[in-house]
């Protein structure tokens, strides 16, 4: 079932019914100021931090679910209603709401009266705009009353919503017009306050929540609303709100329209006040200023639109499947940006107040967003740069507003080391820029310890190098990929964290799953080495990567599939000996892409035992059988049950390793079938099964094991944005960027007669037509660019500002 459509020209997701699975929602915002906003006008507001700054409340596990966000009620008689439905649930005539790339626009109809709610974060300014369009198309003349309505949060979400004796006592606001100013902690620590306003005078307001909704009032219920009208409250402790009213007298077919906004304002130390106690306004006036007309909202609509073209402009392609081009042109190059703007912090099922950034997911993450913007790519990998230490091992997460490791969280995930070379190596092969490797970065956030990035990818290779287990596989730590795999924490206790209890320098647990990195980043390792002239390095990596192939084909080769690993004990996990959890996706992914055993066949092997064992009409899970009791020895990946997360859950993120997997050995009808199952506009028509958005990838979808088989969660903030569009862009279409330049190698299946991709590759348009006369699945037979025929399958680096025709013939 469906609850919506595309609309690949305006580039948007048209949901039809307010009544989704779950709330869907959009993102707004790319630099500072994001709002997160649902297809009924749910969701808050937050200025670089989730958790910090945040501006608007939300409650995540409340019922009814999705009730604070950025509505407006109106009152026609005696109804009440809401454009997007929530909170009042008034069914409405008509009701739609289109997410865009950064902006959302929801419209709802009731009793001849349209109310349209467009909502946008503008580029270069710190607000979300709200412009709302009635339209009295009933023939009769209406008496509306308009109100919209927002609740404050206290700024640090966490202690907003923990720490209430302090809380109900600080809250303070002033109004001035049609602006309500949120200033609490301004008189003292703070040096910003929030700002909501129209651009009109309303006839009365609230900023009291307990004067709006009543005490025992709710959103779905406004005393105020359903009452008399707001009372001018002022807001002393308790709750701080933005709730305004407007008396709005409409003639049959007759249009208002009001723009609002919610802005986020700094002031210099020395600039706070204009008098005792009173805010310094100018800089929110300026920000008022800006939008003063209907039409500014407009313009704000135009430069986004500009923004997101230029962005999504450096891949397109064009394969006659309509659902697969809207998935690479559109919405998963926007997941991928989400990602880099949010990592793992404010989703729907992310808090804001957990996770910072993971080294491990923003240097993954990277390899999705690189090709967009690789200025802002260079910066992010020296920051996580900056959190490694010395020895080559690396903060597992660290706090974005500071960029400083995080301590609670430390070290010991003995994957992290790699995944930097996986980011940079990505970075190189992107933009060729060499000098990267020559800026200076700290080690530990230390400047007396820094030296070049160079230097950080050697200490990362040779960490693994130096942390080798009894079967010469390397070390496992705390966990690798997969963080719930916790061989040595041996956790008895409910509250402790599997992630940091125990020891993380187990010296026996060991990974196959690293030793598959190993192999596939240090290769990118040696030929960086050798490109730099370093050939005694380089041979020496190679020397240790040759190494490590042989050993996982020993130690790391169950006979049909590739171990996952060896427990504390040195007790094989993920073999035909165990019980449960006989096979795991993630070494069949990696190892494979490392191309180990590709000639000598088990890599082929492997792939088959994912097919037979692993294989589900929905994706791959992630192992099986699934384990049914708590294993000690294991961790958090048994605590889950059967069917759920990291326990044989289709893990989204790692069914492209399959699919780059099986690319490498020319399986192209098979790679595809494999993107197809978890890709979601694929599988839009399942939606009562899936539950969260047809427009983007979640991290997880419940296996086979689950009774709700099929089941999404964790929408958006996932790996999987930036793997499945690696996998689409780079393994079945084949643009590759290579550090000589840009390779087209597809695989595809045997029926795909041919495609176009246009690709900006180092300042230079790529327009590659490829042609599939004999219906093989890989393998270039011809290449022409610009009309000449080239050496193979590389495209030599073409000068920045240049078109090139590229044409390739398959076979
Ligand atoms: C989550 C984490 C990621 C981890 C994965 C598997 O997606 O963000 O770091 O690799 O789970 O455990
Ligand atoms: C990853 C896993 C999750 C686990 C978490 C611990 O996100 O997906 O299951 O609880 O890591 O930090």
């Amino acid at each position: 079932m469906q609850y919506g459509r595309f609309d690949d020209a305006r580039r948007e997701y048209v949901i039809t019914t307010p009544r989704t699975p779950l709330p869907w929602i959009n993102y707004l915002g790319s630099e500072e100021f994001f709002t997160i906003l649902s297809n009924t006008a749910g969701g808050y507001s937050f200025y670089r931090d989730a958790r910090l700054r945040r501006l608007t409340r939300y409650r995540y596990n409340n019922a009814p679910l999705d009730q604070e966000g950025f509505h407006v009620y109106i009152r026609d008689g005696e109804t009440v209603w809401n454009p997007g439905w929530q909170p009042t649930q008034t069914e409405l005539d008509r009701y739609e709401c289109r997410h865009g790339l950064g902006y959302t626009l929801i419209e709802g109809g009731k009793n001849g009266v349209l109310a349209r709610q467009e909502l946008l974060v503008p580029q270069g300014d710190n607000c979300l705009l709200m412009r709302l369009t009635l339209r009295n198309e009933s023939g009769a003349a209406k008496r509306l009353r308009v109100f919209p309505y927002v609740e404050f949060c206290l700024w640090d979400a966490m202690d907003d919503s923990s720490n209430f004796q302090r809380n109900f006592s600080t809250g303070e606001v002033e109004v001035v017009g049609p602006a309500i100013y949120h200033k609490t902690e301004y008189r003292e620590r703070r040096d910003h306050y929030a700002v909501f306003w129209a651009d009109r005078q309303p006839d009365a307001f609230d900023t009291a929540r307990d004067a709006f909704l009543g005490v025992y009032g709710s959103p779905a219920r406004p005393e105020a609303v359903f009452g008399g009208g707001c009372t001018g409250s002022l807001a002393h402790g308790w709750q701080p709100v933005a709730a305004q009213q407007f008396d709005l007298p409409l003639a049959p077919g007759a249009e208002e329209t009001i723009l609002f906004g919610l802005g986020y304002i700094e002031n210099p130390a020395a600039e706070k006040f204009t008098a005792p106690g009173v805010v310094n306004k100018s800089r929110a006036e300026a920000m008022m200023a800006r939008y003063a007309d209907a039409a500014s909202f407009d313009a704000a609509l135009e430069a986004l639109r500009g923004h997101w073209s230029a962005l999504l402009g450096g891949f397109q392609v064009s394969t006659g499947e309509a659902k697969l081009d809207r998935m690479v042109n559109i919405w998963n190059q926007y997941q991928c940006m989400v990602t880099f703007n949010m990592s793992r912090s404010a989703s729907y099922f992310e808090s804001g107040m957990g996770r910072g950034m993971g080294f491990r997911d923003s240097c993954q993450d990277l390899l999705g967003f690189v090709h967009m913007i690789p200025e802002r790519a260079r910066q992010r990998i020296l920051d996580i740069a900056a959190t490694q230490f010395p020895d080559g091992s690396a903060y597992h997460q660290y706090q974005p507003l500071t960029k400083k490791g995080n301590l609670a969280v430390g070290s010991g995930f003995n994957d992290d080391p790699l995944w930097l070379i996986a980011g940079t190596d990505a970075y190189l092969r992107e933009t060729g820029d060499w000098s990267i490797l020559d800026e200076l970065c700290d080690f530990d956030n230390d400047p007396q310890l820094a030296q070049p990035l160079l230097e950080h990818l050697r200490r990362s290779f040779r960490y693994t190098c130096t942390h080798l287990g009894p079967h010469g596989l390397p070390l496992i730590g705390r966990a690798d990929w997969n963080d719930c795999l916790n061989l040595n924490c041996f956790s008895e206790h409910p509250g402790e964290s599997f992630q940091i209890t125990g020891p993380s320098e187990g010296p026996v647990a060991e990974s196959v799953f690293i030793a598959g990195m190993f192999v596939k980043y240090g290769r990118a390792w040696a030929a960086i080495c050798r490109h730099l002239g370093l050939d005694a390095e380089a041979a020496e990596a190679e020397t240790a990567i040759a190494d490590m192939e042989k050993t996982v084909l020993d130690a790391g080769w169950d006979g049909e599939w590739f171990r996952r690993a060896y427990d504390a004990f040195g007790h094989v996990i993920g073999g035909r000996e165990c019980e449960e959890g006989q096979i795991f996706i993630e070494p069949q992914g990696m190892c494979v892409m490392a191309g180990i055993g590709k000639e000598s066949g088990e890599a082929a092997r492997a792939l088959r035992s994912v097919e037979e064992r692993l294989d589900t009409k929905y994706g791959i899970v992630l192992l099986q059988p699934a384990y049914t009791r708590y294993h000690l020895e294991l961790g958090e990946i048994s605590s889950y049950p059967p069917g759920y997360k990291e326990n044989a859950g289709i893990f989204c993120h790692n069914n492209p390793w399959i699919v780059c997997a099986e690319t490498e050995l020319g399986h192209g009808d098979r790679a595809f079938e494999v993107y197809r199952r978890t890709c979601p506009a694929f599988i839009e028509d399942i939606s009562e099964i899936h539950r969260t958005e047809p427009y983007v990838y979640s991290q997880m979808v419940a296996g086979r094991d689950a009774p709700s088989f099929g089941e999404g969660k964790n929408s958006w903030l996932t790996g999987t944005a930036a793997w499945t569009f690696l996998s689409v862009s780079q393994a079945i279409l084949g643009v590759k960027p290579t550090l000589d330049g840009l390779a087209i190698d597809p695989c595809v299946p045997a029926d795909v007669k041919g495609f176009s991709v246009v690709r900006r590759y180092r300042g230079a348009e790529y327009r590659i037509r490829v042609e599939n006369p004999d219906g093989v699945q890989k393998g270039v037979r011809r290449m022409l660019v610009d009309g000449k025929a080239a050496d193979g399958n590389l495209i030599p680096v073409q000068p920045a500002g240049s078109v090139v025709e590229v044409l390739v013939t398959m076979g």
